[in-house]
């Protein structure tokens, strides 16, 4: 296997490996450059939904995403896709998944199905990168903080998604979800420090209120989002990505309306974040 960054400090492209029958000590070396790097990108795969199954439950679970419309006859595989007339696409924004859960998922495997003939992309940003590079002083103003996470203004019946023409697309418009994580967490595995709040389901530091928070938020949002902490995937038929959610966040690009994108998904199980 080789392994080649794909940025000063996100994502490595890996070769040599094909997912779907890897050996199980070429597994371990691709969790931990998941782990260490936020994303990992693998091309010209053949990977069936079995194949997608098979390699979830692998690693270690699946979680069932309970928003997105799930595959047809494989009920643990979330459809991400967008119509050719729908103008709002899924996961537009920085974000990353299911920060709202007591125990987040660990990582998402996400394989390209249908692409547009060109636009698409999706961006990574990494998260221990983003603290390390926080000041002394800010550093200091965080380690000790918890914060909120919430999607239920993101899905819920009048939310976000509903004010758009991808609120018919999707599920789950009365659950209630909330956790507390704290703004730092260790990663399970690496032990790196990593900035763990993120704008689309972070709502407010513990004993501030989302006004007092926001400022804050803010701050360290515009300071996590530095080009240098970036990676960018043009996504080609057979590309598979695989996602750290605790070391990155991640970016889908809505820049090719008019054309129809479908992705399938699979959530893996994580374990409990702590400082
Ligand atoms: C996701 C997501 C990104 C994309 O599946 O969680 O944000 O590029 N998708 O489709
Ligand atoms: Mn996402």
């Amino acid at each position: 296997m080789e392994f080649t960054r794909m940025a000063p400090e996100c994502g490595v492209e890996v070769s040599g490996v094909s997912l779907a029958n890897c050996s199980d000590s070429e597994m371990e070396s691709i969790k931990q450059a998941i782990y260490e790097h936020g994303v990992a990108v693998f091309r010209e795969q053949e990977f069936s939904p079995e194949d997608h199954i098979k390699f979830g439950r692998r690693w270690g679970g699946i979680d069932v995403n309970n928003y997105f419309p799930l595959q047809d006859d494989f009920n643990e595989i979330a459809v991400v896709k967008k119509d050719p007339d729908q103008q709002t696409n899924i996961g537009g924004a920085w974000h990353t998944d299911h920060s709202y859960d007591q125990i987040p998922a660990m990582g998402s495997v996400l394989v390209a199905r249908h692409l547009p003939p060109q636009g698409g992309d999706t961006m990574w940003a990494h998260m221990g990168a983003a603290y390390d590079a926080l000041p002394d002083d800010m550093k200091a103003r965080i380690d000790e903080l918890e914060a909120f996470h919430t999607a239920d203004h993101v899905y819920k019946e009048d939310g976000l998604y509903a004010q758009t023409d991808m609120g018919k697309s999707l599920r789950g418009q009365n659950l209630k979800t909330g956790a507390v994580h704290p703004v730092v967490i260790r990663h399970p595995h690496t032990g790196r420090k990593l900035l763990y709040v993120n704008t689309a389901f972070t709502i407010n530091f513990v004993g501030q209120t989302r006004e007092e928070s926001l400022p804050l938020l803010t701050e360290l949002t515009n300071a996590a989002l530095t080009e240098t902490n970036q990676c960018r995937l043009q996504w080609k038929p057979g590309t598979v990505a695989i996602w750290d959610n605790r070391t990155s966040w991640h970016n889908a690009m809505n820049d090719y309306q008019g054309h129809y994108r479908e992705m399938h998904r699979i959530t893996l199980s994580g374990e409990a974040l702590a400082a």
